[in-house]
């Protein structure tokens, strides 16, 4: 909720906020201006990558979004739903004015949003400082829950921490000694390279080497024409969407025998196009295929419904971001602007994911298993989990 509509509510006394009324006299009763503004509809906006490299995640992400508001008749908490999408290009430089255009020139009621780390930090600034509600899809930064952690911000996605984590201790745990990193060159692959290095080398390896390029490029020859020469046992990595295609693709055809691994991300939504050069990459993620749980089944075919295509790990975040704001919603009965229910229903969210079970931690972000993947046979078969109901540290978060 922005600070001035803050304002406005309180200018109303509480009975009247609550019954939506000001009486007239004995039997008359005029609507205020906020049962008016309660029968609007609630300004829903999506700010994600519609182009470039991470386009399919923000498109997923919307298709289950949308699916979630239908399949509650189109509406949440009683307030039927406007959805106002912008396209963000998954640009940090745009993130500011993009997130500006939402919250001011469109006055949306909620933010949904972002694929991209460094377009978050924009959308975080924007939403600490005007106070909107703030549903993190996908990004990973980790400071959105950690240091800059804000009571209207929560995540229904990963911190970049989490799955590279997971990925670090399995690999550990199994007795390999010596990694090597490779990833883009901006806050994502650079904290998931912490979080794999804490897991692996908590457990006995050791990371030799961190190899980046610029993100979103992907000449990655450079890189690759290292990695025989560095002896390591693996190589963990961290690329996402069209990207992550032709990593793989460039790694299978260089030849190289050190196996590949890293954020499930790698192979995420994206093992048709990768094909043979995919096979047997093995990933830690906090979604696969064969979860085999009744809301899993429902979700994937509904999706696969309504996108033509099979769900993924972007299309769960998405739909779990929905049901997130639904369960807020229902529990304020749709006044937004009720931040003690709002924020409380949300905080102690239990929801019913395809995932599997989840719940929030006290700086608002997903706590959930992660779990090991093989891709075999076009799928991300999961294997087993490398690290059950995983919290991120929220180291500096102070809610
Ligand atoms: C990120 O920038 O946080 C990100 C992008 C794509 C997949 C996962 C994380």
């Amino acid at each position: 909720m922005s600070k001035s509509k803050n304002t406005k509510l309180k200018s109303l006394n509480r009975r009247q906020a609550l019954t939506g009324t000001l009486a007239l006299g004995a039997g008359l009763a005029l609507p205020t201006r906020f049962a008016i503004a309660q029968a609007k509809p609630l300004k829903l906006g999506l700010m994600l990558p519609y182009s470039g490299t991470f386009a399919q995640l923000g498109e997923n992400i919307t298709h289950s979004i949308e699916m979630f508001i239908t399949e509650k008749g189109g509406k949440l908490g009683g307030r039927d739903i406007q959805i106002i999408k912008l396209d963000d290009e998954s640009k940090p430089e745009l993130a500011p004015q993009n997130a500006d255009r939402l919250i001011k020139r469109d006055g949306v009621d909620v933010l949904i949003g972002t694929v991209h780390s460094g377009v978050q930090m924009g959308i975080h600034k924007a939403v600490t400082e005007s106070g909107t509600l703030c549903i993190v899809p996908n990004a990973g930064a980790g400071a959105v829950t950690r240091n800059l952690c804000a009571k209207n911000v929560f995540r229904t996605s990963f911190s970049n921490w989490q799955p590279a984590y997971g990925m670090g201790v399995a690999l550990g745990k199994r007795g390999v000694k010596k990694a090597a990193w490779v990833t883009w060159d901006y806050a994502a692959g650079a904290e998931a390279g912490a979080g794999f290095k804490e897991g692996f080398e908590a457990n006995g390896g050791t990371v030799v080497a961190n190899l980046t390029l610029k993100f979103p490029e992907t000449n990655f020859q450079p890189l690759l024409a290292q990695i025989p020469g560095l002896g390591v046992d693996v190589v963990g990595s961290f690329f996402a969407g069209g990207g992550a295609i032709n990593f793989v693709k460039d790694y299978a055809a260089a030849g190289i025998k050190v196996p590949l691994t890293g954020s499930g991300f790698l192979t995420e939504g994206v093992l048709g196009p990768q094909g043979a050069a995919a096979e047997g990459i093995e990933t830690a993620l906090h979604y696969g295929d064969g979860i085999d749980n009744p809301k899993n089944t429902a979700f994937r075919a509904a999706f696969k419904t309504k996108a033509g295509r099979e769900a993924d790990v972007y299309a769960v975040q998405g739909y779990d971001a929905a049901q997130l704001l639904g369960v807020g919603l229902e529990a304020a009965k749709g006044k937004i602007e009720d931040e003690a229910a709002l924020y409380k229903a949300m905080r102690e969210a239990k929801l019913d994911s395809p995932r599997g079970p989840v719940s929030f931690s006290k700086s608002q972000e997903i706590v959930q298993n992660i779990y090991l993947r093989k891709a075999t046979g076009g799928q991300n078969k999961v294997t087993g989990i490398a690290v059950a109901n995983l919290a991120d540290p929220g180291t500096g978060c102070k809610l």
